[in-house]
């Protein structure tokens, strides 16, 4: 562990070298945005990102993938990543978060990667899903699962000294979050509802200045995790519960020692004070601009690049060669 109290050397910051594997997840997925196949736009991602990865020195394995190794034949949970040598790290990836907006055409897909420092990051077992509610750091105190969201909201308009009418939540838009946003608009507070991309959301609910306050409902385990990674950067609180689906996920759970009635907070999902996050824009959105095309074969990407322990944000805004990229990687990036 770094003895923080003492000056230090600068030492590397890995989320630049991030940078370029989230890059090409996003040039490749921009190709399939609107064509109507999620499956091909997240495996070009897959591909090019893992491509990018194996330029990190670094002795990775993944926490938070593309699934089950069965299923997943590239960064699947548990796969190790890189040439072995130091840091020892765990990898959140997420090479499209949002394949149907991608597939669709519509606003704010990511592709987005986090590591920390090795064993730190939340392994979500059997859950696939969880209760997740996240806002900025200032009313970060104020975010809890076990009142009702009616509450939570008064408490953030009077500590922001707002009506309730000006507290806006965001809210994936599913059945089983009917009786929520009716509850969010019985208090008087403003829901906007999205189809998908609850990591951007998160983004958004924890950011200053933003047209959003709060992020409320059930989603991703994993988006739990990656969010978890950007906020430790940027500043805010996230807190999960885990939410087993049925029956038997609640015993798997229980039987792998999780207890499902615990609060988690962002020091819970990525315990490391050291963590790095990238994500780069597919499609625009609220937090990122999506990848766009200038003519002359060239396209632009704009990604978000931190680090928790120095507290750097970067927003790193690059124009890529797509011709010169191909020749020299032998991979399609865009
Ligand atoms: P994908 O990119 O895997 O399609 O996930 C998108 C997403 O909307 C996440 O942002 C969110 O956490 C999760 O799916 C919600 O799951 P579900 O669509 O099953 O409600």
């Amino acid at each position: 562990m770094t003895d923080t109290t003492q000056p230090q050397h600068p030492d590397r910051n890995l989320a630049l070298e991030l940078v370029r594997v989230t890059e090409a997840g996003a040039l490749a997925a921009s190709r399939l945005v609107g064509r109507g196949d999620k499956e091909a736009a997240d495996q070009a991602a897959v591909d090019a990102m893992r491509h990018m990865l194996s330029s990190v020195e670094m002795d990775g394995v993944v926490v938070i993938g593309e699934g089950e190794k069965d299923e997943a034949p590239m960064l699947y949970n548990g796969e190790e990543i890189g040439n072995g040598r130091p840091p020892r790290v765990d990898i959140a990836v997420d090479p499209l978060e949002g394949t149907t907006l991608t597939a669709k055409g519509m606003p704010s897909a990511l592709s987005v990667i986090a590591l920390a420092e090795r064993g730190t990051m939340f392994d979500p077992g059997p859950c696939v899903y969880m209760e997740k509610l996240a806002g900025g750091a200032d009313i970060a105190d104020l975010l809890d699962l076990d009142v009702g969201i009616d509450e939570v909201i008064a408490k953030v308009a009077e500590r922001r000294g707002i009506p309730t009418g000006d507290v806006t939540v965001v809210v994936l838009d599913r059945p089983r979050h009917e009786e929520g946003i009716a509850a969010i608009r019985d208090a008087g507070a403003r829901v906007r509802l999205i189809s998908d991309g609850d990591v951007s959301a998160a983004l958004l609910a924890v950011s200053e200045r933003t047209p959003v306050d709060l992020l409320w409902g059930i989603g991703g385990t994993p988006e739990g995790v990656i969010a978890a990674a950007a906020i430790k950067c940027i500043g805010g609180q996230l807190v999960g519960r885990l939410w087993p689906r049925d029956d038997a996920e609640r015993q798997a759970a229980i039987d792998a020692g999780y207890d499902l009635d615990r609060q988690l907070t962002v020091d819970d999902l990525v315990r490391s004070d050291d963590c790095f996050f990238s994500a780069t824009g597919v499609t625009d959105g609220d937090v990122l601009q999506g990848v766009r095309y200038v003519g002359g074969g060239r396209a632009t990407t704009e990604s978000l690049v931190m680090r928790s322990r120095s507290g750097t944000v970067r927003r790193i805004s690059a124009t890529h060669d797509r011709a010169k990229l191909r020749n020299i990687a032998g991979v399609r990036f865009g």
